[in-house]
């Protein structure tokens, strides 16, 4: 469920009719709900309820300090892979103890950055990284607290280039292997090796795959403790799915996803963590466009919005679908007509949608992509030389600009000219 409905014939986000954004703001934008990031927060939250655990939210699927700031005052901890992603949850007033680090290729400068400010765990990904962490952190005189991620090489039944939990993947270490490299982070001074973390991957619409491999982290857990390691929290990762296409059977509630994990490991005695990105924000935002023209081809029309590629990413990388509906609602019985939709960019890629069935649109009028707000404003670029597309945070009747669209002058004037120019 989410807070854009349509009153008095308007899109609304909460409150606050998408017109009235859009007039101020001027389009592309895209929009967020307070009210539906919180309450997806809360539904994981309420999930795990009697377990101890921490639901730290996955921030690279939208990362403004707004949206952080919101989901951090409901308690939430932090899923970060970057410096720059430890440093905004930390500007956001994320507690260092309440963020885990999370990411395949960990600098020596990102390690110090979190050592020094404090971290909950780094979540190791090979040896060679667990080398660094503890070389790092012995230079400095601390102890690391980690986890190692394991690769249960499991199908997560998603789209290829979003999958992570198989054997093919860059992720993780073999679970084969983990004996083997829990008894050399045993060996190593400058960590504290407190439990195991898996992900499988993103936009699961199935909880089979979640079950396989929690079930094998159980297993682990067991083998472990035998092994001597005091193995007391399981990171079990982010991934599920959320309803891009409305009227299509919705993917699993985080509460059976909850119950599933309660199940599989709740009888272990661990810390549980969970890292969502996804379901937390995606169906809290919006990407709202104005038509711009409408083209007849030989074969087709085109739908030509201000929006491009650049600003939403998704359809072009990985054919995936968002609906996109009118701003003004249209009647009951209005006809519908085949468009394709694109953006201004110069690629066919920037295709947003092809042969999608539309009420009546034209010139002028304001569309809105749902199911945005996750992995849409942070993968923006400004391809085409279009400034990044500015950012809406609503509460009720009211909305701010949580981050505004640079100007032309601004996005030139960040190029250097060297003095032989
Ligand atoms: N934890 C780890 C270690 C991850 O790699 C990810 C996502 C998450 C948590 C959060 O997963 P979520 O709950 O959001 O599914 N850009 C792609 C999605 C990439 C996901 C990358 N990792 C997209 O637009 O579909």
């Amino acid at each position: 469920m989410d807070h854009f409905l349509y009153r008095d014939g308007v899109l609304h986000a909460e409150d606050v009719p998408l017109a009235e954004i859009a007039a101020s703001v001027g389009t592309p934008f895209y929009v967020y709900s307070t009210a539906t990031l919180v309450r997806h927060f809360r539904l994981f939250d309420e999930a795990l309820a009697g377990m101890d655990h921490l639901v730290c939210y996955a921030m690279k699927a939208a990362s403004n300090q707004a949206i952080l700031k919101t989901l951090a005052a409901e308690g939430a901890g932090m899923d970060v892979v970057s410096a720059g992603e430890y440093l905004r949850a930390r500007a956001a007033g994320v507690p260092g103890d309440r963020i885990v680090f999370s990411g395949v290729g960990k600098t020596a400068q990102e390690i110090r950055i979190a050592l020094d400010g404090g971290v909950r765990q780094f979540n190791v990904e090979s040896e060679p990284e667990m080398e660094a962490i503890s070389a790092i952190a012995a230079s400095m005189g601390v102890v690391a607290p980690i986890t190692i991620r394991v690769n249960p090489d499991v199908d997560a039944r998603t789209h290829a280039k979003i999958a992570t939990g198989k054997s093919e993947n860059k992720f993780g270490i073999p679970i084969a292997r983990a004996r083997d490299v829990y008894a050399h982070a045993a060996r190593l001074p400058g960590l504290d090796v407190i439990g195991i973390d898996v992900h499988i991957g993103s936009q699961l619409t199935d909880l089979a795959p979640f079950e396989a491999a929690y079930a094998k982290v159980a297993e682990l857990t067991g083998v472990l403790r035998a092994d001597g390691h005091d193995i007391r929290r399981l990171d079990l990762g982010g991934g599920l799915g959320i309803p891009y296409t409305r009227g299509n059977e919705p993917p699993p509630l985080p509460s059976d996803y909850g119950d599933l994990i309660r199940r599989c490991v709740g009888h272990l005695g661990c810390e549980i963590e969970i890292e969502p990105g996804r379901l937390i924000v995606g169906n809290a935002g919006l990407l709202v466009s104005q038509v711009i023209y409408v083209k007849s081809g030989e074969d087709r029309d085109f739908l030509i919005l201000d929006a491009a590629m650049n600003d939403l990413i998704r359809p072009a990388m990985y054919e995936a679908h968002h609906d996109i509906v009118p701003v003004v609602e249209p009647d009951a019985g209005a006809d519908q007509h085949a468009f394709d939709i694109v953006g201004p960019v110069c690629e066919t890629g920037d295709t947003f949608a092809r042969h999608r069935m539309m009420p009546p649109v034209g010139p002028g009028d304001l569309v809105a992509f749902r199911s945005a707000g996750a992995y849409g404003a942070v993968m923006a670029s400004e391809y085409n030389s279009r400034p990044l597309v500015p950012e809406v945070l609503v509460k009720g009747d009211k909305f701010a600009v949580i981050r505004r669209r640079p100007t032309f002058d601004e996005m030139i004037n960040r190029d250097t000219i060297p003095e032989w120019l």
